[in-house]
């Protein structure tokens, strides 16, 4: 079985993945989070950062690009291309509000016209180029029904990969994924689909592996990042080690302590499900206001 590590953006940083690799691995492929690129920016400084190869030796990374504009599309993906990436991820799942208020992500999946010109445009680069394109989606925006006619516009081009996330935009990430149409999706799609949503567990993915043999994996792998290792019992020491490499290599690219703990405290959202019966030593982690106060709260639990 394949597995693809989802974008989470924010925390699938270069640093996170590196961190990730180094101490857990078994990633067939690395989506990094969305970069949104305009008209007259295709990619910034910090998007150059955590895509430049030098960041990312020894993955297989994916850049994923949120846009409805072909201009801004192509123009992100030369810039990429220069950089060696021939697979890139068109991000038609994000369900942020702001996001989809500007018919982007899946706030897109309305505007068929405008989806098959953006297609048209992209397909046609990629193809001159030998560039593959995935696509990332939903099913929809309002309704799950929507993506009969979506998977029509999709079955129309060369599309790499479908990842589907069973949801509609309302949904967030909340609630069941809507398996019926995950399935019509395996069924009717001309390109391969990979499934994506709330697989946590082994045996979510043991289930999942008797008709996918590739999955995405997302929250999965923060609330255990042994998930697919499938150990008997969890390695606490290495657990640290891939914790201090991400603290430390945070405190290489960021300041002040703030930024940091920011991200740090992100992560312990997950990571209080690999300390289960210690509640009140994670809620001392998320107050923390310094690094003095982070070490000390982080001794509590090492
Ligand atoms: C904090 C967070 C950030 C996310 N960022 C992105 C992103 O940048 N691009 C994207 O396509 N999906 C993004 N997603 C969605 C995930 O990639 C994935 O589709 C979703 O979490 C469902 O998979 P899971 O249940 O395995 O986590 C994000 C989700 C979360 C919770």
């Amino acid at each position: 079985m394949k597995f693809y590590f989802a974008p989470l953006e924010g925390i699938t940083r270069y640093i996170f993945r590196n961190a990730y690799e180094k101490y857990y691995g078994g990633i067939d492929k690395y989506f990094a989070p969305f970069i949104s690129p305009t008209d007259n920016c295709f990619l910034t400084p910090k998007n150059v950062r955590e895509l430049c190869p030098e960041h990312n030796q020894g993955i297989k990374l994916v850049p994923q690009i949120l846009t409805n504009n072909s201009v801004a599309f192509i123009g992100a993906a030369k810039e990429l291309y220069d950089m060696g990436y021939k697979e890139l991820n068109l991000n038609l799942g994000c369900p942020s509000g702001t996001v989809c208020a500007k018919k982007k992500g899946a706030g897109f999946l309305t505007e068929w016209y405008e989806m098959e010109q953006l297609f048209d445009s992209i397909y046609e680069w990629a193809a001159s180029n030998n560039v593959q394109i995935s696509v990332k989606t939903r099913l929809g925006r309002f309704a799950s029904e929507e993506f009969y006619d979506i998977l029509e516009i999709y079955n129309k081009y060369p599309i790499s990969e479908l990842i589907v996330h069973p949801r509609i935009e309302k949904d967030y990430y909340k609630g069941k994924p809507r398996m019926e149409f995950y399935e019509y999706a395996v069924e009717h799609s001309k390109a391969p689909v990979i499934y994506n949503g709330n697989l946590f567990t082994c045996e979510d993915i043991i289930k999942r592996s008797e008709t996918s043999d590739t999955v995405m994996l997302g929250r999965g792998l923060l609330y255990n990042p042994e998930l697919i290792k499938q150990n008997n019992a969890f390695d606490f020491q290495n657990f640290w080690s891939f914790h201090d490499k991400i603290y430390h290599g945070y405190q290489e690219i960021m300041s002040p302590d703030k930024n940091v703990l920011f991200h740090m405290k992100e992560l312990w959202t997950y990571w209080k499900e690999i300390y289960p019966d210690e509640g009140r030593a994670v809620r001392n982690i998320l107050k923390t206001k310094s690094y003095g106060e982070y070490e000390a709260a982080i001794r509590n639990l090492k």
